[in-house]
C-alpha cells in the first residue's frame, strides 16, 4: 500500500505531473467526484494498466448541478476516499477547492450540441455544460496522457469522446464497464441515498435492461419491444421515470418503436426512486450484465 499525494493546488500539482513526464511517465488521470465505490476503483484499476502515474481527481462539481439538485447534500469523504485509493495503489489526487476551479473571473463554457439534446441532457439543462467544461479544466490542470471514465454514465462518455476529438485534445478516452452490485444494482454514489425499501425497487432498473438482453440474445431486434420489456419493469416499481430510451449506441440518436435494430442497440434509464435519481444503460448485444454477489 502506497500513500497517494494529495494535492489542492496548482502549481504544486503541475510540478508533480512535469517530474513524471520528464521521466518518460505517462499520465493516466481519473476524474470523479468521491464517494468512491467498486465501481470507481475499476477505474483506477483500467488507470494502472494504462500509463505509469495514476491520478484521481475529486471534485464536486456546481457547474453540473442545477437548481434544487442535490450538490449539498452529495456525499463528501476525502479522508475514506484517499484510504481506499492507498490501497489501489493510486499515485496522486487532486481535490481542488471550489474557489481554485472557479475563480470569480471564470468566464468560459465549453457545449457539445446535439449528443446532449435528448436524455439526461433534455432533464438537467445544463448539466452536461457543466461536465465538459470542469473536464476541458481538469485535462488543461494535468495534460494526461489518457482519461478513464465508466460505462454507466454512457451518454457522459459519449460527449468527452465528442468534445475531446473536436478540440482535437491529445488525450485517450477509455470507457470501463458498469459494476454492478448484489442484485445487479448499478454501483453509484448516489446509492448512499436509498433506504432498504428503495434499494429493492431500483433493482427494477437492471432487471428491466437484463430481461431486455436476454430477449435479444434470443433474436428479438424491435426497438419498441425491447424498450417495453425496460418499461414494464421500472414502471411498477419506479416514482418517477425521466426517460427510458432506445437509441442508436454510437451516435446516440434514438429509435423509434418501429425500429429494428442490427446488431447492437443501447437502452438507457433515468428514473427515480424516493427521491434519489438513478441512472443505467445497457448496450444490447455488447454489454454482459454481471452481478457482483
Ligand atoms: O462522472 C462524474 O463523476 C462526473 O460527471 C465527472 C466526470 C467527474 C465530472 O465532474
Amino acid at each position: 500500500m502506497k500513500n497517494p499525494s494529495v494535492f489542492t493546488e496548482k502549481a504544486e500539482l503541475r510540478q508533480a505531473l512535469d517530474q513524471v513526464r520528464s521521466a518518460g511517465g505517462e499520465v493516466v488521470v481519473v476524474p470523479t467526484m468521491g464517494a468512491l465505490h467498486e465501481g470507481h476503483l475499476q477505474l483506477v484499476d483500467a488507470a494502472k494498466k494504462a500509463g505509469d502515474y495514476v491520478l484521481v481527481t475529486v471534485f464536486v462539481n456546481p457547474k453540473q448541478f442545477g437548481p434544487g439538485e442535490d450538490f449539498d447534500l452529495y456525499p463528501r469523504d476525502l479522508e475514506g476516499d484517499r484510504a481506499k485509493l492507498a490501497q489501489r495503489g493510486v499515485d496522486g489526487i487532486f481535490a481542488p477547492s471550489v474557489a481554485l476551479m472557479y475563480p470569480p473571473e471564470f468566464r468560459t463554457t465549453v457545449a457539445v450540441s446535439d449528443l446532449t439534446a435528448g436524455m439526461c441532457g433534455a432533464h438537467r439543462p445544463g448539466h452536461f455544460d457543466g461536465v465538459t467544461t470542469v473536464v476541458a479544466k481538469l485535462f488543461g490542470l494535468t495534460s494526461p496522457c489518457t482519461a478513464i471514465f465508466g460505462r454507466k454514465d454512457y451518454q457522459q462518455l459519449a460527449v468527452i469522446r465528442r468534445m475531446t476529438e473536436d478540440l482535437c485534445l491529445p488525450v485517450k478516452i477509455v470507457g470501463v464497464p458498469t459494476v454492478r452490485g448484489a442484485g445487479g444494482l448499478a454501483l453509484s454514489s448516489r446509492n448512499a441515498y436509498l433506504g432498504k425499501d428503495e434499494r429493492q425497487r431500483a433493482l427494477s432498473l437492471s432487471r428491466g435492461l437484463r430481461a431486455a438482453a436476454a430477449a435479444f440474445s434470443r433474436g428479438e431486434r424491435r426497438a419498441g419491444a425491447l424498450r417495453g420489456l425496460v418499461v414494464e419493469h421500472v414502471e411498477s416499481a419506479a416514482d418517477r421515470i425521466d426517460y427510458i430510451t432506445a437509441a442508436d449506441s454510437s451516435t446516440l440518436a434514438p429509435l423509434s418503436d418501429e425500429d429494428v435494430a442490427a446488431d447492437r442497440l443501447l437502452i438507457a434509464i433515468a428514473a427515480h426512486i424516493g427521491k434519489t435519481r438513478l441512472i443505467d444503460n445497457a448496450v444490447l448485444g455488447e454489454d454482459l450484465l454481471e452481478e457482483t454477489p
